[in-house]
């Protein structure tokens, strides 16, 4: 598939974000805590030049991972009819090469609990208990050595 693979800002993620992540909620709750930090960065994947799937990642430690330098996953999202096509695949590989280069160490996410198989098929582990986050459901924390 032709695709191209870029950095976007936190706005244009949220117009992805919208409606796979918070369907039928506001757009602020689009709208994450660290969003425009120098230290977060987004990735957008484009077809014939339509943003169709996001990603973004947070310099964030988690309390179960003892490793210093670390960054979250935050936001993955492909448009429903953009989905199983491989561009999660693609857009999250690209993001972890580029915290590779930047000798970052662990990448983790809390996984929705219908999103493991595809973070477990990028080489996730589940750690931890599953916990709920109000209104979007169970979820476990994710990670990935880099
Ligand atoms: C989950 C999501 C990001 C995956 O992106 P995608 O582009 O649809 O997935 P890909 O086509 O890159 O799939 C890569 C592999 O993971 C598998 N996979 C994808 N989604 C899966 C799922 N929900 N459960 C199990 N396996 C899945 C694919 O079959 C594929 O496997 P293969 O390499 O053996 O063919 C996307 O479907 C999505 O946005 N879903 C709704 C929002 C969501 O749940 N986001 C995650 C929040 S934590």
């Amino acid at each position: 598939m032709n695709h191209t693979i870029k950095h976007i800002s936190a706005t244009e993620a949220h117009a992805v974000r919208h409606p796979v992540l918070r369907a039928g909620k506001p757009i602020e709750s689009c709208i994450f805590d660290g969003d425009d930090l120098n230290t977060t960065f987004h990735l957008g994947a484009f077809i014939e030049n339509k943003l169709v799937a996001v990603c973004s990642f947070f310099k964030c430690k988690h309390p179960l991972l003892p490793e210093e330098f670390q960054y979250q996953l935050r936001g993955m999202a492909v448009l429903n009819e953009y989905q199983n096509l491989g561009l999660g695949q693609l857009i999250l590989n690209h993001g972890e090469v580029l915290l590779r280069t930047q000798n970052i160490q662990i990448i983790w996410c809390n996984a929705r609990e219908k999103a493991i198989g595809f973070y477990k098929k990028m080489d996730y582990t589940i750690i931890g208990d599953a916990f709920n986050i109000e209104h979007i459901g169970l979820h476990y924390v994710m990670y990935k050595t880099l």
